[in-house]
């Protein structure tokens, strides 16, 4: 099935002189200050909101900001997201100071066409997160028509995501929406080979089912950060003081003996940064797998790693790629993430990046913009990815 299929979008939508109620993932980092640090999540949905404003919407933007676990918590008001907004837009951006209940409803009655209103966070109300339908209907009363642009939250089946749709007799989804689901569903429907996947970070239980799901369409997997230690100690390998999931070696074991027979290459690291520290100031040590020594951990992958995989990228026509290769947060350990994704960057692949870690990383180092597409969602692109239904799109179907 077409992962749009049963989706309106929003040329398909009324906007003029409606109350569009938008569902946007502006859950960006602050700095201590609470200022935002990073836009990127405003920036990603700023099409969908000048589509809507350019076509007379009357706009009520609802997101969520951290995890405030249904508590006002001041810390997390969307108000400098709102001012963030508004510099941007270079408008005024209505701030209530709720979510739902007679305040909001007031300041979004007194909207003409064209103007924004940017609800409270949606997680100061517990309902939120309970898909409390109460809530969903009192969210949906300030508005006549549902747009869900919030690719980030697509997956979490709460109140705005998931329980308000139904109650609206137009409903679609917007551009970032469609963009992320038309880039992952290539990654999952007929991709051009050879197609590899780069995968790090720290776990091997959080890309399980991604690995799973794609090994049967895959031609490489290429492995590193810690979760690439968990496999070689694994397949029998000292991995000295290496932060390891002891209750996964057999899941390794296993997914290695499943790569073997469907003919799809797992790449591990063959020699890897090692230090006593992971410090900025470590003093590091370069060493084949083999000689990784008892007392220090492995933070890296290696420069011998790093060529064997970019030979592996060059030649690629589809790349996801999600997880650092090593501690990239300091600088003795940034390399094997930055190799790769130079190698990415400079292969002719379609190339998708996902994760919160990766796409801080590739902003770090400059790359985001070589990248054919960098998914706004951590959580939701690896559901997507491991074949699951996110509660957020599914909601947005047309019933035929
Ligand atoms: C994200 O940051 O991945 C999304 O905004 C979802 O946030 P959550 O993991 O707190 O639900």
């Amino acid at each position: 099935m077409k992962v749009t299929k049963g989706i309106r979008t929003l040329d398909d939508l009324p906007l003029e002189g409606r109350r569009v109620f938008m569902r946007v993932d502006f859950n960006c980092p602050l700095t201590p200050e609470g200022r935002v640090d990073d836009d990127t999540r405003i920036q990603a949905a700023l099409p969908s909101i000048r589509f809507a404003v350019e076509n007379g919407a009357r706009l009520v933007l609802a997101s969520h900001l951290g995890r405030p676990k249904g508590k006002r918590v001041p810390e997390l008001s969307m108000q400098p997201i709102g001012e963030r907004l508004a510099e941007i837009l270079n408008k005024e951006v209505f701030l209530p100071e709720d979510c739902v209940g007679d305040g909001p409803r007031k300041v979004i009655m007194e909207r003409v066409e064209g103007e924004v209103v940017l609800l409270e966070n949606l997680r100061w109300a517990p309902e939120e997160q309970k898909n409390d339908e109460v809530f969903a209907q009192r969210l949906a009363n300030l508005a006549d028509v549902y747009v869900n642009d919030a690719f980030g939250a697509a997956h979490r089946a709460h109140a705005s995501v998931a329980a308000i749709a139904k109650n609206f007799g137009h409903k679609g989804a917007g551009l970032l929406m469609l963009k992320e689901l038309s880039f992952l569903g290539k990654l999952t429907g007929s991709p051009e080979h050879p197609y590899v996947v780069v995968v790090g970070g720290a776990k091997v239980s959080d890309k399980l089912g991604v690995l799973t799901n794609l090994l049967g369409k895959v031609d490489a997997i290429l492995i590193g950060g810690a979760m690439a230690n968990t496999f070689l100690a694994a397949q029998g390998h000292n991995v000295g003081k290496s932060r390891i999931e002891a209750d996964k070696l057999d899941v390794a074991k296993n997914l290695l003996s499943k790569a073997r027979s469907r003919n799809v290459d797992i790449l591990l690291p063959s020699d890897v940064v090692t230090a006593t520290a992971m410090e900025d100031e470590a003093v590091t040590d370069t060493v084949g797998i083999d000689n990784v020594p008892a007392g220090s951990m492995i933070l890296d992958i290696g420069s011998e790693t790093c060529a064997r995989y970019a030979a592996r990228l060059a030649p690629a026509k589809t790349v996801f790629w999600n997880g650092p290769m090593g501690v990239f947060e300091k600088a003795p350990f940034l390399f094997g993430t930055e190799a790769v994704g130079k190698a990415i960057a400079h292969s002719s692949a379609t190339s998708v990046v996902g994760g919160g870690d990766t796409v801080a990383a590739t902003g770090k180092l400059g790359l985001r913009p070589f990248f054919s597409h960098v998914s706004t969602g951590g959580g939701a692109s690896l559901e997507f990815l491991e074949g699951r239904e996110l509660p957020g799109v599914e909601a947005l179907r047309d019933e035929d």
